[in-house]
């Protein structure tokens, strides 16, 4: 199968180029911006993909919040040109969603079913290009996904480990709740909807779909998991102490959903897609990380 990815450099689509076991035409956002149509169209043109992945998106949601044009242009416009262009040249599209489209009010997981409402600019422009996608084009995946980490880019476990190097005590938010996913396991649950025998079939189930990654934990525990890790691979050499403390201590210029587990039940019955294991692929990738 050819399979054009968008965003190949980021987290997610750098893991992606690595796994598939396909013809691969991976496009970085040097070679192929989302937000051009016509540069979408000549290279649609030039590879005639059997799928796209779009792994492409204006992540910094901090920055979102000053930086709306952009943030539109790369995730709200960018899905609604790969919609159209796959709606036209009748290619199944797979996007990568994310928690932050939630406004964290719920108590239990989310699931496809509740009802978006997002708290900032990052979150209402990706909503706004899940919206687009779903109304042009049927043949589409959306995965909603939460708290990526992995080896390639900049995550909440690079940063842990840096500031390992230079400090003794960390304070982290404490009532932010949520579950890590690694890009490892998104990339790979991608990859396994293509390659499902119904892929592409009339009966096929498009439609959303929300990753749950097991077991949810608020940051300062995904904190305390990283050092326990990391000290046990000896990576880091003194023990780091931590201090649970409420959001209220730590502002940034955009609030967090105070609860975005994902319920992966529907990934689950139609496509026998278990859960993601977070602990398992951290310890992966501070192995690989160590090695290096
Ligand atoms: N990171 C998270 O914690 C998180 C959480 C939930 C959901 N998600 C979603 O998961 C997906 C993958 O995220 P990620 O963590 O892999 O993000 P990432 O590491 O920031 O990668 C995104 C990639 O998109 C590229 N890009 C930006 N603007 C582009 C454009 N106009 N055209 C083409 N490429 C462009 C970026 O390139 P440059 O670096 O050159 O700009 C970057 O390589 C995204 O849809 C994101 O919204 C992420």
């Amino acid at each position: 199968m050819k399979i054009l990815i968008t965003g190949a450099r980021g987290q997610v689509g750098t893991e992606l180029v690595n796994q598939a076991d396909h013809q691969v035409f991976d496009y970085g956002s040097k070679e192929l911006d989302i937000s051009d149509l016509d540069q979408l169209k000549v290279a649609v043109q030039h590879v005639n993909p059997h799928v796209i992945i779009n792994a492409a998106a204006y992540t910094a949601v901090d920055k979102a919040e000053t930086d709306q044009q952009l943030a539109y242009a790369v995730n709200s416009l960018g899905s609604k040109n790969l919609a159209q262009i796959c709606k036209e040249n009748n290619i199944p599209l797979l996007h990568i969603s994310t928690d932050y489209i939630y406004d964290g009010e719920k108590k239990s997981p989310y699931n496809e079913n509740d009802t978006p409402n997002p708290i900032g600019v990052y979150g209402a422009s990706k909503l706004e290009g899940d919206e687009y996608i779903a109304q042009i084009w049927h043949k589409h995946i959306i995965l909603r996904v939460s708290w990526v980490f992995g080896v390639h880019g900049n995550n909440f476990v690079k940063t842990m480990l840096r500031l390992a190097e230079q400090r003794d005590e960390l304070s982290i938010v404490d009532d932010q709740f949520g579950a890590p996913t690694s890009a490892q396991a998104i990339a790979k649950v991608l990859l396994d909807i293509i390659e499902t025998k119904q892929f592409n079939q009339p009966d096929f189930a498009w439609g959303l779909y929300n990753l749950q990654s097991d077991p949810g934990v608020s940051w300062f525990e995904f904190a305390r998991e990283i050092f326990k890790q990391a000290q046990a691979l000896g990576m880091i050499d003194k023990p780091m102490k931590l201090n649970a403390i409420p959001s209220s201590d730590f502002p940034t210029p955009v609030k967090r959903p105070a609860n975005s587990k994902l319920d992966g039940n529907k990934l689950q019955q139609n496509f026998n897609i278990s859960n993601a294991d977070w602990q398992e692929d951290l310890q992966s990738m501070l192995i690989f990380i160590n090695k290096q």
